[in-house]
């Protein structure tokens, strides 16, 4: 081993992550509603192989399992996300309270077996009956939202101190309502720039409740982000406007500073969708950001992308090492684009909520020797030592992921967890990479 643990300092959270619809299965058990990903994905030609998450890795029922799995490999700390159709089957007014009570057993796990649960209140799924009214597009979304968050942050908060308020708003508004690749399918620029501009209201207005709720809280929201690079000197340009659509539209509100339009013209339409007062509503004191980071993106400029006029020139088409969804593996990325959020004044703690990689993982002797995914997580966690020496203090890591799990469109094919999960009967491995990690967390 190249570091250990004490490198990192004593406080250093080590955790790994997951969300509901791509662990849970019970689709419809114990009195769920449907949710965006249960209709989109239960639609023929939207996924993979037309694989769904009806089943998923069933947490719904092995939990106390993985939870355990998690505890044996030395991690602290477990992040997962509540499946909003599991509590409200109507998308507000009505509570499921079978769905209440299993994420307060799930929670109640966690502290039996000394883990610290970490909640995100939203990852991708709400209630199909909300889409039908527009869902993101919708500004009602900020009400529905509201009280959603209103009582799950009142249910739980007095056993829950970590909580993120949406997982990474840039996936599902970019791939759920401009490329249609993601639930709920819809595409376009006005549904987009809609569903932008109620994530960012949404997002703030979230952790004003949970702040008024858990006055304790720790409170953070998570970004989807990647490292943009030009291909040549003649690309800076459109660099810099896929950096502003991918890593600057939802920080950069929350911390007061408007929309990036400097570099991405198009998102002065944005005020179309704006009421007087905007600005400060989208604006909120996190206590933490989190960071999700994969793979570096490198594009040129093109005539035939309209608004942000960049074309990604992927790693297949590059010839560099990718992995199985066609991300280049960038440690040096991770290093700038922590270096470069910790610059804003108004971020006060960083944590990485989401790392980790999908490889073709194969069982052998009941062994997965997944040593390019250790390779992975070394070169990674190798930059944040990098970049703590700068004195720049970043406060903890999430592994994406606990176990294998629904990859969304891509199905069950890219497997990105520390256990390895064979679909054929839901058998948990723990993989070579999982094993690195209890070693390193001993
Ligand atoms: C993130 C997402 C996760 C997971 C991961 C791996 O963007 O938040 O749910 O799918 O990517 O691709």
């Amino acid at each position: 081993m190249d570091f250990n643990k004490s490198d990192f300092g004593e406080n250093f959270i080590w955790g790994a992550a997951q969300a509901s619809y791509q662990t849970e299965g019970a689709w419809n058990t114990d009195g769920k509603g449907m949710s965006v990903w249960d209709k989109f994905s239960q639609t023929k030609g939207n996924i993979e192989r037309n694989e769904n998450g009806n089943t998923a890795t069933d947490f719904y029922h092995k939990y106390k399992e993985d939870l355990l799995l998690l505890k044996s490999m030395n991690f602290k700390h477990f992040r997962f996300s509540l499946s909003w159709s599991r509590i409200f089957p109507k998308g507000t007014g009505e509570i499921n309270q079978k769905g209440v009570e299993f994420y307060h057993k799930v929670i109640d796990k966690c502290l039996e077996v000394e883990i610290i649960p970490w909640v995100t209140i939203y990852h991708w799924d709400h209630p199909q009956i909300l889409e039908v009214q527009g869902g993101w597009t919708n500004r009602k979304m900020v009400d529905w939202f509201s009280e959603y968050t209103d009582f799950v942050s009142k249910e739980y908060g007095f056993k829950v101190k970590n909580w993120m308020i949406l997982n990474e708003p840039l996936s599902f508004t970019v791939n759920g309502y401009m490329l249609g690749t993601m639930a709920p399918g819809k595409k376009g620029v006005t549904n987009f720039r809609k569903a932008v501009h109620h994530a960012n209201l949404c997002q703030a207005e979230g952790g004003r409740i949970v702040r008024k709720n858990v006055p304790v809280a720790n409170i953070g929201t998570t970004h989807f982000t990647s490292f943009i690079e030009g291909q040549t000197n003649k690309d800076t340009k459109a660099a810099e406007r896929m950096d502003a659509l991918i890593n600057r539209i939802f920080i950069e509100p929350s911390l007061g500073m408007g929309y990036p339009e400097d570099k991405l013209h198009f998102l002065k339409t944005m005020k179309k969708f704006m009421l007087p007062g905007d600005i400060e509503k989208m604006k909120f004191n996190f206590d933490f950001i989190g960071l999700q980071y994969y793979f570096r993106t490198v594009v040129k400029k093109s005539p035939f992308v309209p608004f942000v006029w960049a074309k990604e020139v992927t790693a297949k088409q590059r010839g560099v090492e990718a992995n199985e969804m066609n991300g280049e593996v960038y440690p040096e990325g991770f290093y700038q684009l922590m270096k470069r959020f910790s610059s804003y004044e108004g971020v006060k703690k960083i944590i990485i909520t989401e790392n980790g990689s999908c490889f073709n993982d194969v069982i052998d002797n009941n062994k997965i020797p997944d040593n390019e995914r250790i390779e992975y997580f070394k070169s990674h966690l190798s930059e944040i030592l990098r970049i703590q020496k700068e004195n720049i203090k970043i406060d903890g890591y999430f592994v994406w992921s606990l176990t294998d799990n629904f990859e969304w469109e891509k199905g069950f094919r890219p497997r990105f967890g520390l256990v390895y999960v064979d679909y054929n009967n839901l058998k948990r491995y723990i993989k070579k990479s999982g094993l690195w990690f209890k070693e390193l967390l001993k």
